[in-house]
């Protein structure tokens, strides 16, 4: 796929077909992910890939379903909130392939201020956008969650895994739905963003 088709086709869905994702194609999404940049080579990341319908199971028993009473979406916010709540649970049954990305936190930069304090939290996100081009560059598409207070313990302690990683986001990988629904988007205007030479 072109590089500008991969950047406007890529999506957040949250409806998937019952379609699986071979594993050489979620390695090449992986891989994809680990040459994101890295702040000092620092590269303190591993990747959790579950697809068996249990393991997917345990791992997201702890997510609850949000309450949505919006009936008319006008805004592109209410519409997002309209699709995305009531399916922070079914995108990730859904989708073939759950992938939780994990991290270490960075122990030189813990009481750095900021932005320095956060290099470790943004390479990851680096990983995780190659992650989302690289899936649709393969003709597929991703859901993301960031869970919430508590979550991230329970998930980790379903899978196994060491406490002093940190799960920055869920992500469910799959073929989307023919009637997937997206909600509208609002993307700045260029020129109220850009200030050339000064601002
Ligand atoms: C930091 C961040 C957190 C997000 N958290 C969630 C989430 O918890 N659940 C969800 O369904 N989508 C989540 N999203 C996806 C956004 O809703 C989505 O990116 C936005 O509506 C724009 O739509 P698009 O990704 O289709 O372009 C998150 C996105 C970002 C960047």
């Amino acid at each position: 796929m072109d590089f500008n088709e991969v950047i406007a086709k890529r999506r957040t869905t949250r409806q998937f077909k019952n379609e699986p994702v071979s594993r050489e194609t979620i390695e090449r999404i992986i891989k994809a992910g680990l040459t994101a940049p890295s702040f000092d080579h620092c590269r303190k990341w591993n990747f959790i890939v579950l697809t068996d319908p249990a393991s997917k199971s345990a791992a997201i028993e702890c997510i609850e379903l949000l309450p949505c009473a919006i009936k008319e979406a006008a805004t592109p916010v209410a519409q997002m909130i309209k699709i995305a709540f009531p399916r922070q649970k079914s995108m990730f049954e859904d989708a073939p392939v759950l992938v939780l990305p994990l991290y270490k936190r960075d122990k030189r930069i813990v009481n750095e201020p900021v932005p320095r304090t956060h290099m470790d939290t943004a390479e990851m996100w680096c990983v995780i956008e190659n992650i989302f081009l690289a899936a649709t560059d393969e003709g597929l598409s991703c859901a993301m969650r960031i869970p919430t207070e508590g979550q991230p313990e329970n998930i980790l302690a379903a899978v196994g895994c060491a406490e002093d990683f940190i799960l920055p986001c869920m992500i469910g990988i799959g073929v989307p739905a023919d009637n997937a629904e997206y909600p509208m988007q609002k993307y700045p205007a260029l020129e109220d963003c850009i200030h050339c030479e000064k601002w």
